[in-house]
């Protein structure tokens, strides 16, 4: 592979700089995603190979990054297991058959792999469009994220519905929770055969739980994951809330550990086991603001990472539909410029 920046600050070794992608790099702030989009559905784009193919390549030639992303969305194994996804604009992801009692639980269909291969074949026409230039990374959603969408029905402002039943009905959550799991298990395995370079597994609504509850309906589900996945390619594993969380994401044994913006990246990579990488963590707003304070933070937080090996450059969530293209290419090239 030509540009292996990321596979090395993945494993902890040297590199002359941090490597650079973004969650959320493919996407409405740019003018040719619009253009795409305004063809198909959002769906539509995931499940056909050659066009998951084309936007996963627009970072990549466009702001030119050191990863690609699988263009696909972490809420396609709900879809596969029996959930009625669609995407409405301004809307968001709804599932129309949310499942909140037993009876709906034990429709969910665990074998579901073969309603993903479109997965699988996109991956292998990315990697011939990539052509050895720069990893391509594969993700799924973890289990808790992945239930408070089916559980809510779709995005939900404070996880009320899912909450309650954690807390009155645990057996049935962990009922979902185990099925969700043995499913993102078979799918991550399917994308490193078919050739992703690394996995990011997403648990992004984590932030909503209390400690106790974090480790019994996220963090054990999300360890049974890395315990079974085929380790060929290095784990990053994300949440929002890793700055309270990060110590138990740590102990799942995952590569490198995705940090959002609230901490202190490097008292938290101190605190970190030995070897384990950290992923982040500039706040995404500050894509917004003016060229010198976008420098002065990216220069900020590299003072801050200056020596440490395991350092990935991202923002600490995804990037926001309305923020300037040109502000994030310039982050992208200030990273590049940089050396350690
Ligand atoms: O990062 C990338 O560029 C790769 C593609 C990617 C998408 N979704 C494309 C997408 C990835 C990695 C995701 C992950 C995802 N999807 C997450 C985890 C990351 C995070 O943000 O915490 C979550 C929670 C979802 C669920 C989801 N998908 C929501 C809540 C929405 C609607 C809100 C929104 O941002 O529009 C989506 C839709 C979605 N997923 C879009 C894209 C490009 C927008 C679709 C459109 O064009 O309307």
């Amino acid at each position: 592979m030509k540009n292996d920046l990321l596979i090395r600050a993945a494993l902890s070794q040297p590199t002359e700089r941090p490597p650079v992608w973004m969650m959320r790099q493919a996407g409405r702030f740019m003018k040719e995603y619009w253009e795409i989009k305004n063809k198909y559905s959002f769906l539509e784009m995931c499940k056909t190979p050659e066009i998951a193919a084309d936007v996963t390549m627009l970072p990549i030639d466009l702001l030119g990054v050191d990863a690609a992303i699988l263009f696909s969305d972490i809420l396609v194994t709900a879809e596969a297991m029996g959930g009625d996804l669609s995407f409405e604009q301004g809307v968001g992801p709804r599932f129309a058959n949310p499942v909140r009692n037993m009876q709906d639980a034990e429709k969910l269909d665990v074998d579901c792999l073969d309603r993903l291969q479109y997965v699988a074949d996109a991956i292998k026409v990315i990697q011939q469009r990539l052509n050895g230039s720069v990893p391509l990374i594969g993700f799924a959603g973890a289990p808790f994220t992945i239930l408070s969408y089916l559980v809510e029905g779709g995005s939900s402002k404070d996880f009320k519905l899912t909450k309650t039943l954690l807390n009155n009905q645990p057996e049935l959550a962990h009922y979902m929770l185990q099925k969700i799991a043995d499913v993102t298990i078979a799918y991550l395995n399917m994308q490193v055969d078919a050739g992703v370079n690394a996995l990011q597994l997403f648990d992004s609504w984590a932030l909503a739980l209390s400690w106790n509850d974090y480790q019994e309906f996220s963090h054990q589900y999300n360890k049974y994951i890395l315990s079974k996945l085929k380790r060929t390619v290095p784990v990053i594993s994300f949440c929002k809330g890793s700055s309270v969380f990060a110590p138990l994401m740590a102990e799942a044994n995952p590569d490198v550990v995705s940090i959002d913006w609230n901490a202190d990246l490097l008292n938290i990579k101190k605190s970190l086991p030995e070897g384990i990488a950290v992923q982040g963590n500039l706040d995404p707003f500050v894509l917004y603001a003016d060229k010198p304070v976008i420098k002065k933070k990216i220069l900020d937080l590299f003072e801050r990472m200056r020596g440490e090996d395991g350092f990935i450059f991202n923002l600490g969530h995804g990037i926001m539909p309305d923020i300037p293209f040109d502000n994030v290419k310039y982050a992208v090239e200030l990273v590049k410029e940089f050396r350690y």
